[in-house]
């Protein structure tokens, strides 16, 4: 299966919010995501994925931030039925590729405990994130990854 990421461009939004409402019982409500989206993409700074040419459906995507030497994956998600084929790390990689070398990339993800959160933990530290603070606020807890800048791994 030959993975082709590319910018998202604004035709990605439709087929990327099929994406998203895959993912809501598992993330939970997304106010406001397809505002974010736009924002993201007119920034290019949103990625996706499909499969062998453009024209095929997207099949996941990772929305990016950050500025100077403090890099975020704020968004990702790969179409279940294409899982552990390799899209997600092609997804990452593709992140720390657009990022300055010298800047560290954090993500939150879940805590551990059920099997789609050890799924994404497992997953980041795969792709060379490494395991910081578990952080709270209200009812939400989120566990923190941070990948080193690469000019030092
Ligand atoms: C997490 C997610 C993005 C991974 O995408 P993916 O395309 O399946 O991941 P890859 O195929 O690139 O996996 C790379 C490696 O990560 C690890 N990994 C991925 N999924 C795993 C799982 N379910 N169990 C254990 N390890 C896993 C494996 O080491 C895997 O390599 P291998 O398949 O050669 O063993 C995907 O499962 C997903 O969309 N989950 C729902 C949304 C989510 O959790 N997003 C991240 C939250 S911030």
């Amino acid at each position: 299966m030959e993975i082709q990421i590319t910018l998202a461009e604004h035709n990605d939004i439709d087929p990327w919010m099929l994406l998203a409402e895959q993912v809501i019982p598992l993330f939970g409500p997304m106010p406001h995501f397809e505002a974010i989206l736009g924002r993201k993409i007119a920034q290019k700074q949103a990625y996706c994925a499909r499969i062998d040419t453009r024209n095929v459906t997207l099949i996941g995507g990772v929305l990016i931030g950050g500025s100077g030497r403090k890099h975020w994956i704020r968004w990702l998600a790969v179409s279940s039925e294409y899982r552990r084929r390799g899209v997600g790390r092609t997804l990452v990689e593709k992140a720390i590729s657009a990022v300055p070398a010298n800047s560290s990339i954090y993500v939150d993800t879940f805590v551990g405990g059920s099997a789609e959160a050890d799924a994404a933990n497992r997953f980041y530290q795969t792709c060379g994130f490494a395991p910081a603070e578990v952080w709270q606020v209200d009812d939400l807890l989120r566990q923190r990854y941070v990948r080193p800048p690469s000019v030092y791994v």
